[in-house]
């Protein structure tokens, strides 16, 4: 089976590439846009990432290409358009669950770095300056931390966040037997009562800019926001208004709603031209990684097994137990 394996970097080829008995990879650096599914001209599937773009257009062309099943390395879907795929008859599959834990952990890393100020600390005393001034922080026992969405994630978060000794309230639309053990709260209560807010909800019509000026101005004065959900849960422009008011006390961004331009990538030598990112990033009480949440040991070979079922499973002709319709 012929599979162009899109935005494939170094540590991919390393792993899917001890595969190429089984399945016949074309490593691509691009990622899949209008102006690249050409590439994928004659082959069987496209492999694919969080930062591929499968708009209609894009599946027309892959279909006319003769590419017949999309496989995506992440869980999030929102980057395909599904209705456009059932109807050229393309199948969607995903992995839907990779180490949650890599995601909860990280989001914990960044909640500790922020409040701690751990980032700042290390280039002071590597340059020997001692000072505490700037590095005060606040113990998190006692604080009430709001979860938006206990799905695999989220739910692993509340559970270090009460190891913490934090009040966790969560909102969720959907709430597991789990999610129960939790204060479960209206999306108002939420706004208003975390001093930390962690987002683990899918990125949806319902969900997008989730955080806006409004619901920015209802939250606690000072409140600290957590997204390694999708970028476009928070309007980065009200998240700045806010973080220059003090509304915002904090802000840790895993994703950023136009991270595809420049995410995943060294940019280290160019303008960037994203002038809301740059913003950010002047911010001592902002906190940006490049979308690293998922980026464990133990996440990769669970993407990697995952794929590889999911291209088996369509192979064989068996059941697509990961399928998104
Ligand atoms: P999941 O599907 O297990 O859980 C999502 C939860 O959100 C479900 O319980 C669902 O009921 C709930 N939900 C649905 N609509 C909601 C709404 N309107 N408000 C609040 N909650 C709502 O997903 P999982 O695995 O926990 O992942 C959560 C999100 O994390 C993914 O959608 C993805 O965007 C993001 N993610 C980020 C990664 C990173 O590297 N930063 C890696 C993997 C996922």
């Amino acid at each position: 089976m012929k599979v162009a394996f899109y935005s494939a970097k170094e540590y991919d080829q390393e792993l899917f590439g001890t595969h190429s008995d089984e399945f016949n990879f074309l490593f691509l650096k691009n990622h899949l846009r209008e102006e690249t599914a050409a590439l994928a001209h004659g082959y069987d599937a496209v492999c694919v990432f969080v930062n591929d773009e499968l708009n209609r257009v894009v599946l027309e062309a892959l279909h006319k290409g003769g590419v017949r099943i999309v496989v995506l390395r992440c869980a999030g879907f929102n980057n395909v358009d599904i209705e456009a795929a059932d109807a050229l008859g393309i199948e969607v599959a995903r992995v839907p669950a990779y180490s949650p834990n890599a995601v909860a952990e990280h989001a914990v890393a960044m909640l500790l770095t922020l409040n701690r100020k751990t980032h700042r600390a290390y280039n002071r005393v590597r340059e020997g300056n001692f000072e505490l001034n700037g590095l005060l922080g606040f113990d998190l026992v006692g604080k009430t931390v709001g979860v938006f969405g206990t799905g695999k994630i989220g739910l692993i978060f509340a559970r270090i966040m009460k190891g913490f000794g934090c009040e966790v309230i969560v909102y969720d639309p959907y709430p597991s037997e789990e999610a129960k053990l939790y204060r479960l709260v209206d999306k108002e209560t939420l706004f208003a009562e975390s001093d930390v807010v962690s987002l683990h909800c899918p990125l949806m019509k319902e969900t997008q800019h989730l955080y806006n000026a409004e619901t920015l101005a209802k939250s606690k004065k000072g409140f600290t926001l957590i997204n390694t959900g999708r970028g476009a849960l928070v309007d980065a422009k009200a998240a700045i208004e806010a973080l220059k008011s003090g509304q915002l006390g904090y802000l840790a961004m895993d994703v950023y709603e136009e991270e595809k331009d420049y995410f995943f990538n060294d940019q280290s030598s160019g303008i960037i031209q994203d002038d809301v990112l740059m913003r950010l990033m002047t911010f001592p009480n902002v906190l940006i990684t490049g979308h690293q949440g998922f980026f464990t040991r133990e996440a990769l070979e669970g993407i990697l097994d995952t794929t590889l079922e999911n291209l088996r499973a369509f192979s064989d002709g068996k059941e697509l137990v990961n399928k998104v319709s």
